[in-house]
């Protein structure tokens, strides 16, 4: 940090600021990553009101953005009316990938690799016996063989049960032990050994249905219906879409210590699937007239290694969630995803969203414009009022409370 400091010109109180780790003591942010500085927090929130496969949690979110936990706990509460939330998973398969170029028969290559499986699978599970011993390890091997602008690959593909595990350490592991025995059997060179983030046989599917008097009406149950439409029809309003999902899915796995980029990488893919990029969930109206969601994503996550099991503050959230395995950790995520879609969808198909993000935006405002204690509900509240949430109506107030 002095070096820093020296080379930034960085004012004492900001470095002390930035050193302050919060829950992560400095010792351990140091074995996380490299070069550490210090850290940065993000409020964490419980949302409340999730039921899940029958059982009640209390979610943890950690996050920037206001009105997320109060939506997500919101729409939870709605659900529950009609039995929470309903999630099923494929269970923990990952897929590591061996490329393999200058084949001279990929056909050819392609069969004495299958031909050859049971040695290719005894040889990853050799990596963790531990793994194995839990019921784990590589259960399956795929062979693509790929048309590319560099002519054919072949690839390879080991499919891994990870256990409570995300994953990607095993499979990564398997896959670069494998790379020899792969170049012997295809007579090839291989480059890359890793896994993909397409996890999309690690799915999570929610599903839960919505009193449609709780929605707001038979208006607003048709407003969703029509959100929906909408971003399955258009790229552009569906990255919008599948973003509301993203809200809750990433605000639970930062608090958990999980690898968001994996899970952004893998929704985002997984939605693009079919060659258009479609939203991750659905939404009807059913017989009844309620309101029926459904989500369907990948959800790679972990319980062991990574930083929700060296993160405290990560192993606190988990405690706080109370999931054994890393698969009901992800079907929670599914059902955060459905409710937090659910939130935003209802909110702009009725009302619009700024109402009630504008109120707690404010408040960000005034903060940042010098208000204190009570200050802050006094200049958010005036500004609300007179609809003129900006930055300077924001100092003026502050100036002006200050002489009264
Ligand atoms: C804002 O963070 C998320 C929304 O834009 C999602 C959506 O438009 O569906 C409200």
């Amino acid at each position: 940090m002095n070096i820093v400091k020296k080379l930034t010109g960085l004012p004492d109180e900001e470095a002390r600021l930035l050193a302050n780790t919060g829950g992560l003591p400095g010792d351990i942010a140091d074995r996380m990553i490299e070069n550490v500085v210090g850290g940065i927090t993000f409020p964490m929130g419980i949302a409340v009101n999730f039921k899940v496969n029958g059982k009640d949690y209390l979610v943890p979110m950690a996050l920037e953005e206001p009105s997320v936990v109060a939506a997500a706990s919101n729409a939870a509460k709605m659900a529950r009316a009609k039995g929470g939330f309903n999630v099923t998973n494929t269970g923990p398969l990952m897929i590591g990938q061996v490329q393999v170029v200058d084949v001279k028969d990929p056909q050819g290559a392609k069969s004495k690799l299958l031909g050859r499986k049971a040695e290719i699978l005894k040889k990853a599970n050799d990596q963790d016996p531990m793994l194995v011993s839990l019921g784990g390890g590589a259960k399956e091997l795929n062979v693509k063989v790929l048309a590319t602008i560099k002519g054919p690959m072949v690839v390879p593909e080991l499919i891994v049960n990870t256990g409570d595990a995300m994953g990607a350490n095993a499979v990564n592991t398997m896959a670069e032990a494998v790379a020899p025995m792969v170049e012997e059997i295809t007579g090839g060179r291989v480059f890359l050994r890793i896994i993909s983030n397409l996890a999309d046989r690690r799915l999570v599917k929610a599903t839960a249905v919505f009193d449609k008097e709780a929605v707001g009406g038979e208006a607003a149950v048709d407003g969703v219906v029509y959100a929906y439409a909408f971003a399955d029809a258009d790229p552009y309003r569906c990255a919008t879409h599948n973003k509301g999902i993203m809200n809750g899915v990433i605000a639970v796995a930062i608090a958990c210590g999980q690898d968001i980029r994996a899970l952004e990488a893998g929704a985002h893919s997984y939605a693009a699937r079919s060659g258009k990029y479609k939203p991750l969930t659905t939404w009807e109206k059913d017989a009844n007239g309620d309101l029926v969601g459904r989500l369907e994503m990948p959800m790679a996550v972990g319980l062991v290694g990574g930083a929700a099991k060296t993160h405290p503050a990560a192993r606190a959230a988990i405690k706080i969630l109370g999931v054994k395995t890393a698969t009901e950790l992800a079907e929670v995520m599914a059902a955060v995803g459905l409710a937090q879609n659910f939130a935003a969808l209802r909110a702009l198909a009725t009302e619009g969203i700024q109402r009630g993000h504008m109120k707690l935006h404010a408040r960000n405002i005034a903060v940042s414009a010098g208000a204190e204690g009570k200050m802050v509900d006094l200049v958010a509240s005036k500004m609300v009022e007179e609809k003129k949430i900006r930055f300077d109506r924001a100092k003026e107030l502050v100036e002006e409370l200050s002489k009264s």
